[in-house]
């Protein structure tokens, strides 16, 4: 169970998440949604221990993994595993290697600097990419793959650490249809089939409703809505993206409503590929070098 009481994250005078109180049961596929700049990645990346929460605590199973330190956040690192929009991949290196990285919490610091891997993880690893679909492409560079396959290398990676959680922030935002189609299906599997709790940030409600038995809504930091999709109305829905019109599709994007009309200015957006993000992968990428 993951349990988020009262946490709020400030940036300076803004308030990105605001007193969210969140209870994740084990084995859930959870979509959270909500407009730009509602405070979704901020809220995964407090659960994934990137940045902290200003307030309140994050638990799971009764540990408060918010003031882990040492060898107990490398063992939260490695049960908590983050699946990322640009799917933070180490390019030159081949796919094989990127998803053994996916290990390295698992072992000692000398085994990590000598990239040094058992028969039975690299095993584990190809059946990994197997399952996945992406097996053909193992001993190429992974950035000459394309972006649905770079993601279902990312998903292998994640699954090699054997996490309990896998956060996803926005995993299909840069994907075709039919490549979301493939990865959304990809997360699906693994949390019906490994029983591994699914919190994924996605910026269509349809794909929300889809593919999560449980849908969060946040508007400005908070939490406005928790229930089924069946409970998330269309009256509901617009609500939530501060949307008045009838026209209002539920396949578009947050990212083109809140170009909406708005008397408040635009809040401020991270760049791509949240330099924290990239810093973690180059970070792995050295440990190998
Ligand atoms: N590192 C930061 N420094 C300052 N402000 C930040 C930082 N990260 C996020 N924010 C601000 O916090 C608010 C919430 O941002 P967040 O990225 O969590 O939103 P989001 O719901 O993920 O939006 P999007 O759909 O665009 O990804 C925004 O106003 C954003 O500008
Ligand atoms: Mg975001």
């Amino acid at each position: 169970m993951l349990t988020i009481e009262g946490v709020t994250k400030r940036f300076g005078e803004a308030v990105a998440v605001d007193k969210v109180e969140l209870n994740i049961p084990e084995g859930q596929m959870v979509g959270i949604i909500g407009r730009s700049g509602a405070g979704k990645s901020t809220l995964l990346r407090m659960i994934n221990r990137l940045i902290d929460p200003s307030e309140g605590n994050i638990l799971f199973d009764g540990t408060d993994i918010t003031a882990l330190k040492g060898s107990a956040l490398r063992r939260w690192n490695r049960d908590c595993a983050m699946i990322f929009q640009q799917f933070n991949l180490v390019p030159r290196l081949d796919v094989l290697t990127n998803v053994l990285l996916g290990r390295l919490n698992h072992k000692s610091t000398f085994a990590s600097l000598a990239g040094l891997y058992s028969r039975e993880e690299r095993l584990m690893a190809i059946a990994m990419l197997e399952r996945l679909g992406v097996v053909q492409s193992a001993l190429q560079p992974a950035g000459t793959l394309s972006g649905g396959q770079q993601q279902r290398v990312a998903i292998a990676r994640a699954m090699m650490q054997e996490p309990r959680v896998v956060l996803a922030d926005e995993p299909i935002a840069s994907l075709d249809p039919m490549n979301a189609k493939v990865v959304m299906d990809s997360l699906a599997d693994i949390n019906k089939r490994d029983g591994i709790t699914v919190v994924t940030n996605l910026h269509t409600l349809d794909t929300a409703r889809t593919y999560c038995e449980r849908i969060i809504g946040m508007f400005e930091g908070r939490v406005v809505f928790d229930g089924t999709p069946a409970e998330l109305t269309a009256a509901e829905a617009r609500r939530l993206y501060g949307v008045q019109n009838e026209g209002f599709s539920e396949a578009m994007t947050s990212t083109s409503l809140s170009a909406d009309e708005d008397e408040r200015p635009a809040p401020m957006r991270p760049l791509p590929g949240n330099r924290a993000d990239t810093q973690l992968a180059e970070e792995r990428a050295r440990a190998l070098a």
